[in-house]
């Protein structure tokens, strides 16, 4: 029998191979110029067709102004961190609508900008970019920055993705941007399998990115990267065959591979066939490789073993006492009382119902009184605590805290309760559509809304009623009478949750 002959690949690895993170095994980099040419042509022509049309592409590609440019594409790459593209759009286009240069952002005022943002989510995004056009214009005479490093360093909430982003797609800048989208397309197309947050997966990652962007088309290129990630090579589900770069993907030639091996063994049980497919390449020396994974490749996950993320920090469990304070106003349209949050921290500036974060070692009665007091605080007035009604509770995900509202409501007759102070208002129905309010409030006033506090559900002293089917995050059954309502101006009634959006999340 003649011995196996070892293909050229592998015997390629073994000359260059090393274990040092900056200079990784080729396995996991593109160590043909050619196959890099090639991946650049089938990546840019499956973008070409298949690109979404979206308002900052062609703002990125329409307008003439640099800067202006550069303004727009950074203010989506900002709403974009932590937020879906779907979202994003509308928010974008009147965005741009209300502030088309870094100067109209400059000159507009943080409440402005938290109100067009509110149910973004993470609100301190909105607010460097504030903080950031000012910068612009106080410190760059308007200008916005140049390079990558500048970008990076002058402007707050810019990071290394952003930074890149911001510089190709609207500058044209050579650099590659690697994203989540881009981590989990590289990882599965070079096999990289370690931690894919750790320091040299990262510096690799960066590197391959930098290697492989096309010098002509930058921004197109770090884009083709994400739309691939976010719509062909999906966390879970990707659909392979639609892979324009599937022929440079190790992930998918180890499934195949697999796959390929198994019938042959199959078949070779049976008897004839021999497979077409080479034998498994792999990185030669993955036992002390930093790119390859630490755990067993596993044959039902298919190319999602990668990428490998360490597993993740359980959220804090919080509990926190909120009440729906209502008042008759003036010319008889209710008027409910919000307090601003502290500028800095969660929801920063964003405003609220008065509320209590729960302390473990205190019993939820107790804290009651105390939110019952905090509001007689903020009102100057004494209010009894069995005023306060059950009203049910809103879980509420943040990316770190998994959050439970516990929700009353009182309703005052004093017309005299007109505080009003730097941090308190009283707003109306309208008023508070327009409020920069937290998507925890508008589920707590849609919760609100749907329950019929004012009559049945809640005994007089406040105390819950256990059928009251809104305990427990249960959905909230819909009540038609007395539902709180408010006219529009065609006389037709409203209700309040109908004012506010759906949004999905949420956080500082
Ligand atoms: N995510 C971040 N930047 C993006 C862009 N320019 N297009 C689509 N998705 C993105």
């Amino acid at each position: 029998m003649r011995p196996a002959q070892p293909n050229r690949v592998l015997q390629a690895h073994v000359l260059e191979e090393t274990t040092d993170a900056s200079s990784p095994s080729p396995y996991h980099t593109f160590p043909d110029p050619a196959d890099v040419v090639r991946f650049r042509s089938q990546l840019l022509n499956w973008y070409n067709k298949e690109k979404r049309e979206l308002p900052w592409r062609t703002l990125a590609i329409t307008e003439s102004d640099i800067n202006i440019r550069t303004y727009g594409v950074w203010v989506s790459e900002i709403m974009l961190q932590q937020t879906q593209v779907a979202t994003v759009k509308d928010y974008y286009n009147k965005w741009m609508k209300r502030w088309p240069t870094v100067q109209d952002l400059a000159a507009a005022t943080l409440e402005e900008v938290n109100q067009m943002w509110a149910g973004l989510g993470y609100y301190s995004r909105g607010r460097r970019l504030h903080e950031g056009a000012q910068k612009v214009v106080s410190e760059l005479k308007g200008q916005m920055p140049r390079t990558v490093e500048s970008l990076l360093k002058q402007l707050p909430g810019v990071g290394r993705y952003t930074a890149a982003a911001i510089g190709s797609i609207a500058q044209g800048l050579v650099t590659g941007a690697v994203d989540g989208n881009v981590i989990r397309v590289l990882c599965r197309l070079r096999a990289i399998g370690a931690d894919s947050t750790s320091p040299a997966v990262t510096e690799a990652l960066w590197n391959l990115a930098n290697m492989l962007v096309d010098p002509e088309r930058p921004g197109d290129f770090n884009q083709a990267m994400m739309e691939l990630g976010a719509r062909v090579c999906t966390p879970k589900g990707p659909l392979c065959s639609q892979c324009p770069v599937q022929s440079h993907c190790h992930s998918y030639h180890k499934v195949h591979v697999k796959q390929e091996q198994k019938s042959k063994n199959l078949l070779g049980k049976l008897g004839t066939k021999t497979s077409k497919l080479p034998d498994i390449e792999d990185c030669t020396n993955s036992v002390t490789c930093p790119l390859c994974p630490s755990e067993p490749w596993n044959d039902e996950l298919g190319v999602q073993n990668f990428p490998r993320k360490p597993s993740k920090k359980p959220p804090r469990v919080e509990r926190t006492l909120t009440c729906v304070v209502k008042r008759p106003g003036d010319d008889g349209e209710e008027k409910f009382l919000l307090i601003q949050r502290p500028s800095k921290g969660l929801l920063a500036g964003l405003w609220e119902f008065p509320s209590l974060l729960l302390e473990v070692e205190n019993s939820e009665k107790k804290q009651k009184g105390a939110l019952c007091e905090e509001i007689s605080r903020i009102l100057g007035t004494h209010l009894t605590e069995n005023l306060l009604q059950y009203v049910g509770e809103v879980v509420h995900i943040f990316s770190h805290i998994h959050q439970t509202y516990v929700v009353y409501s009182v309703c005052l007759e004093d017309r005299d309760t007109h505080t009003q102070t730097e941090n308190t208002q009283w707003l109306t129905r309208s008023a508070l559509q327009g409020a920069a309010v937290s998507t925890g409030l508008k589920k707590i006033v849609k919760l609100y809304d749907s329950v019929d506090s004012l009559t049945g559900k809640n005994t007089k002293d406040g105390k819950r009623q256990k059928d009251s089917g809104i305990m427990d995050n249960k959905k909230p059954q819909s009540s038609k009478k007395n539902k709180l309502s408010a006219a529009n101006s065609s006389g037709r009634q409203l209700s309040l949750s109908s004012f506010f959006k759906t949004v999905k999340e949420e956080c500082c």
